[in-house]
């Protein structure tokens, strides 16, 4: 049930230097989904009345995964006055005048950050009816985080940043997380107070934790027991770590579901996939997106599915597939490349060294060996012989084949759209199919072979070819090979 005196900021204005990249640090993904959007899922968690995120480098971008993610999130541009301080100042502007209650301040950089932990500090600090309740964390290696500097009493008196700390505040092993509750009061009454006068000159929102205290409001921190839970992704080394962490935790989560991973450290699940009972994911397979896998499937080893749709019992093997279909019992691999608009039907195989496009494979047909199928329609029983390759394009417009059921082609064909190769139809080996092909006919336009008798004696003398053909007429074996 929403929380009606409960509103979520997700701070996410800031530039992300370190990162080193084109794009906005809160839209690098991880288990498939911006970092934005992990921390936006935690706050809906804590079903609030308002979630408003803090805009300004790469607005636009920003703004668009938002609104994909939640669109009811409330956009607030930051403006030219830099840091926290000011970000918070400008989403409780926007919050609704008679809004009344807590406030939790998140970064948009924190994905791991969940909605148990965020959960519990919002009851601390109501409990103790605080006026600001701080999610610590005590570190072996504080660098380059505030400080929380407590009393004699061991109340909080402050936060210090690293930049303005002294030798004695940067031995504190304490730090802020950057995530807070704050009763709204607190920060309407002392934001617009706090200056800029610091090492970085910007507005600080851990200001606001002196001003408190000064007015004898209480604050409280509560350490995490979990460090990773709040370590912000800076780097792309810190966003690689954040990633296996994450994934860890989805593959421990299918496994105790029912699946069987046999190596978790090479198997990469995007929190958007599902997987059914019984199904054995095997090393080094990557599942992506809206990837939705049935019961009883073997997938792996080495494969990639991205937004692939896979069967009860499907076997898939060292394959790479991408908006495929891949329906109950039916084979794939070793070694296929599905592309987008793939459609395989229950007990159909798509087989070794196959290239699949906008091909839809009816029921226990096959296209077992080295083939390139594009732009096709397959019926049902057919087999599409050994390396046949759809000839889809003319340079300029594609063109559609399409195979009847109970169909045999020949090894080596090329089919050249658009044709159609009717029911129960056989193709000899090597048939450049031109033309349609009727219902029940053979069709074939190899010609005829000659053999030419006596042809390698007579044109390539003293070879080993020669040798083994002259061993041949004396009905002796072929010499041995060097
Ligand atoms: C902040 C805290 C620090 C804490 C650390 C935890 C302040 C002053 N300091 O420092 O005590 O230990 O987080 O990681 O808050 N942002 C904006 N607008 C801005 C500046 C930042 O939206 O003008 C956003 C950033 O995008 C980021 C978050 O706020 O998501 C934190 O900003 P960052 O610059 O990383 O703060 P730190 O200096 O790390
Ligand atoms: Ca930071």
């Amino acid at each position: 049930m929403t929380d009606p005196h409960l509103a979520v900021i997700v701070l996410a204005a800031g530039e992300g230097t370190r990162m080193r990249s084109r794009r906005a640090k809160v839209l690098h993904p991880i288990a498939g989904l911006p970092m934005v959007a992990h921390v936006i899922a935690t706050a809906r968690h804590l079903d609030p009345a308002h979630i408003e995120v803090v805009v300004r480098h790469q607005r636009d971008a920003v703004v668009g995964a938002v609104e994909e993610y939640a669109d009811e999130a409330i956009i607030v541009d930051q403006d030219d006055v830099p840091g926290t301080g000011r970000a918070v100042e400008l989403a409780v502007a926007a919050l609704p005048a008679d809004f009344d209650g807590d406030v939790v301040v998140v970064s948009g950089d924190v994905p791991l950050l969940d909605a148990v932990t965020l959960g519990a500090l919002v009851e601390q600090h109501r409990a103790a009816s605080a006026s600001a309740t701080i999610l610590s964390a005590v570190l072996d290696d504080a660098t380059g985080y505030g400080r929380i500097v407590r009393d004699d009493a061991g109340g909080v008196a402050a936060i210090v940043e690293h930049k303005d700390a002294d030798e004695a505040v940067l031995a504190i092993t304490e730090i802020n997380s950057g995530s807070y509750v704050f009763r709204v009061s607190a920060l309407r009454e002392h934001l617009p107070r706090v200056g800029t006068a610091n090492a970085q000159g910007e507005k600080y929102l851990t200001d606001v934790v002196a001003m408190l205290r000064a007015a004898s409001d209480p604050v409280m921190a509560m350490p995490v027991t979990e460090n990773w839970r709040v370590a912000g992704v800076n780097d792309r080394a810190q966003l690689a770590e954040q990633a296996a962490r994450l994934n860890a935790m989805i593959v421990r989560g299918h496994q105790l579901n029912g699946v069987t991973i046999l190596d978790p450290s090479t198997t990469w699940i995007d929190l958007t996939v599902s997987i059914g009972q019984d199904t054995e994911i095997l090393p080094n397979t990557r599942l992506a997106g809206a990837t939705t896998i049935e019961r009883d499937a073997v997938i792996g080893p080495d494969t990639t599915l991205v937004d692939c749709e896979v069967g009860e019992g499907a076997v898939i093997k060292r394959t790479d597939a991408t908006l495929a279909v891949v329906k109950a019992f039916a084979e794939v691999g070793p070694f296929a490349y599905l592309r987008p608009g793939t459609e395989l039907e229950g007990g159909g195989k798509i087989g070794t060294f196959v290239e699949t496009k906008n091909a839809h494979i009816g029921r226990g047909s096959k296209v077992p060996h080295l083939s390139y199928i594009g732009d096709t329609e397959v019926g049902e029983g057919s087999n599409v012989g050994a390396g046949t390759i759809t000839a889809n394009y003319d340079g300029v417009n594609k063109h559609r084949t399409t195979v009847g059921s109970h169909v045999r082609t020949g090894s080596h064909n090329v089919f050249v759209a658009p044709v159609t190769i009717g029911d129960g139809a056989y193709t000899g080996a090597g048939t450049v199919v031109r033309k349609d092909v009727p219902a029940g006919s053979l069709a074939m336009n190899v010609a005829p072979q000659r053999n030419l008798e006596g042809w390698v004696a007579a044109n390539r003398p003293g070879t080993a070819a020669a040798d083994a053909a002259a061993a041949a007429a004396a009905g002796e074996a072929a010499p041995t090979a060097e």
